[in-house]
C-alpha cells in the first residue's frame, strides 16, 4: 500500500475541514492497516473469506514458521487486509476471547507514521494501554507497534511500515496458493461500526473525541433509528482526514429486544457489529457475492414501490436493485447504494455492509426503517426479539 494509493480515500473527506483544525490533529492516520478476527478455525475461515467474498492469499505465520502460540492467515482484496487468527493453546488469551465472543473483530489496525507518538498522544490522553511501542525485524526491514483499548476487548494497533517493505509484518511468509477465486470487487473499508452498551455511547464518542483527536460527524437519535417495537442511538467519529469513521451504537429502550442488544447478548459485551467495504460496483459485487453463497438481509418489496419517488434519478436499473436486494438513499451531495450481509458466524453478531457511494458521505438514514424491520425479522425467527 503506497500513499498515492490512497488519493481517491480523499474524496470522502466529508468537509470535516469545518470541523478539524488540521493543525490541532495530534493522530495523523493513513487509513485502516488491517482488521483481525479471531476465529475458531482460521483455516475454514480463510476459505469462506476467499470464496464468498473474493478475498486473495497474502501471507500466514503458524506452525510452518515457528509460531508454535498461534496461526494467522491473511487475505487482501485491494486496500483491505483481513487477518484471520486461531489459537493452538486452550489457555491463550485469543482462545479466551473466542470461547467468550465465538468469532469477531479483536484488532481494528491503524496505519500511522509513529506508532511510538500515537502511543505516548494517546495513552497520556488516558487509553488503556495494551502494547508499548516495540520493534519488530526481519530481513525485510522493521515495523514499529504499539496497542491501546477500546470499547469491550476490541484494541487499536498502531503500525508505522515505513522502514518494512515484506509481505505483511515480520513473522509473516507470502501464503502461496493453488486456489485463487476472482475479486468481488470490494476496494477499501468505508466505516466500522461498535456495539457498547446501554447508556456507554457518550463515554465511546469522547474516547474517540478526547483521547484519539476524531470528532463527532453526525448523530443519530431514538428517532432518526426506531420501529414500532426497537430503537438504537448512534454517534459517528471520524478522524481528522475522514479516512476513518466509527459509528459507535448503543441500544435505546423499545418494546421488544433491540438488535444492538440481541448483539450485546450473544457477543457477552461491546464489539464490532459491521464492518462496511466499498465498491465501485455494487451490481457487480452482489451479483457475485450471492453466487459465491454470501446471505444477505431481506430488503421488503413494497420496498422499491416508493424508493424511486424518495431517491430520485439513479444510473442503475432500480428492477435489478430489487432483484439482488440493494437499497438506495439520497442526501444533499448525491446518492449511496447498499446492502448488509446476514451475520458471517452462528452468534447473531459481526456483519458486513457492501457500500457504493455517488457522492453521498451519508449512512442510509432513508433506509433505515425498512433495514431494522428486516433485521426483526430475521430477530423474530431466533426468538431474540
Ligand atoms: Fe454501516
Amino acid at each position: 500500500m503506497s500513499v498515492n494509493n490512497l488519493t481517491q480515500l480523499d474524496n470522502f473527506n466529508y468537509g470535516i475541514e469545518k470541523i478539524f483544525d488540521k493543525a490541532q490533529d495530534f493522530l495523523p492516520i493513513n487509513g485502516t492497516d488491517y482488521v483481525e478476527l479471531y476465529v475458531g478455525n482460521a483455516k475454514q475461515s480463510a476459505h469462506y473469506y476467499k470464496t464468498a467474498f473474493g478475498f486473495q492469499s497474502l501471507a500466514y505465520c503458524g506452525l510452518e514458521t515457528g509460531n508454535k502460540e498461534y496461526c494467522s492467515y491473511v487475505l487482501a482484496q485491494d486496500k483491505i487486509r483481513l487477518v484471520l487468527t486461531t489459537p493452538y493453546n486452550p489457555d491463550s488469551e485469543i482462545s479466551h476471547h473466542i470461547r467468550m465472543h465465538g468469532d469477531g473483530v479483536k484488532v481494528i489496525a491503524l496505519w500511522v507514521e509513529d506508532a511510538g507518538k500515537a502511543f505516548a498522544e494517546t495513552t497520556s490522553r488516558g487509553a488503556e494501554a495494551i502494547m508499548e511501542p516495540t520493534v519488530f525485524t526481519d530481513a525485510n526491514g522493521e515495523v514499529v507497534k504499539s496497542a491501546i483499548k477500546t470499547y469491550g476487548d476490541t484494541i487499536h494497533v498502531f503500525v508505522e511500515r515505513k522502514n518494512y517493505n515484506g509481505i505483511f509484518l515480520p513473522g509473516f511468509v507470502k501464503w502461496e496458493s493453488e486456489y485463487n477465486p476472482e475479486s468481488t470487487g470490494l476496494k477499501f473499508i468505508d466505516h466500522m461500526v461498535g456495539n457498547v452498551e446501554l447508556g456507554a455511547m457518550n463515554q465511546w464518542s469522547s474516547f474517540y473525541e478526547n483521547v484519539m483527536g476524531f470528532a463527532n460527524l453526525i448523530t443519530f437519535d431514538d428517532k432518526d433509528i426506531s420501529t414500532k417495537y426497537t430503537a438504537l442511538m448512534s454517534k459517528v467519529m471520524t478522524n481528522g482526514n475522514g479516512r476513518i469513521k466509527f459509528p459507535i451504537n448503543e441500544p435505546a429502550a423499545g418494546i421488544k429486544k433491540s438488535q444492538v442488544e440481541e448483539y450485546l447478548d450473544f457477543y457477552r459485551g461491546a464489539g464490532c457489529q459491521h464492518i462496511a467495504v466499498a465498491t465501485d460496483d455494487i451490481v457487480f459485487t452482489v451479483s457475485e457475492m450471492r453466487k459465491r453463497g454470501v446471505e444477505f438481509l431481506y430488503v421488503p418489496g413494497t420496498y422499491y414501490d416508493t424508493v424511486g419517488e424518495r431517491v430520485g434519478e439513479i444510473a442503475e436499473d432500480m428492477k435489478i436493485l430489487k432483484s439482488l436486494g440493494i437499497m438506495v438513499d439520497r442526501d444533499e451531495e448525491g446518492y449511496l447504494l447498499q446492502i448488509f450481509t446476514k451475520p458471517v458466524e452462528d452468534r447473531p453478531t459481526l456483519f458486513f455492509e457492501i457500500i457504493q457511494r455517488k457522492g453521498a458521505k451519508s449512512f442510509g438514514k432513508g433506509n433505515f426503517q425498512a433495514l431494522f424491520e428486516s433485521i426483526e425479522a430475521e430477530q423474530e425467527k431466533r426468538g431474540t426479539l
